[in-house]
């Protein structure tokens, strides 16, 4: 019969290749996929186009409800949008960038935002690949399979300034080693590796070799190993 639907939790800071891998291993194994960074670079940028204060939580948490965000799951095709806007350009500008750490940062954003991944990976029907900062540790304590990916400071940097196109290194390794221990310092679910992730350094890795380890991992779960 059909395969039991499968919960991939893949959890790490920027610049490990959460991403390219989370959306090759759900291709490759038929399974939905969710960039849940996405959602809250999109609660952002919504916050920012209303005008709300970024510096004041009460105002974020006095909103933190309005906005309606829907993410596509496709992995061929992941899309987001915001009542209804395509934001998936918008959500990667350097001002939502700056501005996603405060926001996320705020219990009753994480609230909504926590409610929406987990009725998205329970609607999945043949599984899903969920990626983010603290998918293993509270959004889905039960998930089949949980991976933490790490890279050295300097090969995240490098990655994510190839990404935005001819960036300097050193301001990308500055940018994203702050927004790392914010989120990682953060009270409310903070970045963290849950204790039965398995924890996977990428530094040497090509995309290649995370993606066929993960998929393997994955694999071996569904067969009961
Ligand atoms: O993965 P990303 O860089 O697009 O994520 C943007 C920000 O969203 C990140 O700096 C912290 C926040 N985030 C979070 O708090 N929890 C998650 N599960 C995913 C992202």
């Amino acid at each position: 019969g059909a395969a039991q639907p499968v919960i991939v939790a893949i959890d790490g800071p920027s610049g490990t290749g959460k991403s390219s891998t989370s959306k090759a291993v759900a291709a490759q194994l038929g399974l939905s996929y969710l960039d849940t960074g996405a959602q809250y670079r999109a609660i952002t940028w919504w916050m920012v186009t209303n005008g709300i204060d970024i510096e004041d939580p009460t105002a974020i948490a006095a909103v933190a409800g309005k906005a309606e965000i829907l993410s596509g799951t496709d992995p061929a095709h992941p899309t987001i949008t915001v009542d209804g806007v395509d934001v998936a350009g918008p959500i990667r500008t350097q001002e939502v960038t700056s501005r996603v750490s405060a926001v996320s940062a705020v219990p009753e954003v994480r609230a909504r935002i926590t409610e929406l991944q987990r009725s998205l990976a329970a609607d999945a029907e043949h599984g899903i690949v969920v990626e983010g900062r603290d998918i293993g540790t509270t959004v889905l304590p039960d998930a089949d399979l949980k991976i933490f990916l790490t890279a050295s400071a300097e090969a995240r940097a490098a990655r994510r300034s190839g990404e935005l196109k001819g960036a300097d290194v050193a301001s990308t390794r500055e940018a994203l080693i702050q927004r790392d221990a914010a989120d990682s310092s953060r009270k409310t679910s903070p970045l963290a590796k849950a204790d039965d992730a398995v924890e996977v350094d990428t530094t040497e890795l090509t995309l290649a070799q995370v993606i066929e380890c993960v998929v393997t991992l994955v694999e071996e779960k569904r067969a009961g190993k």
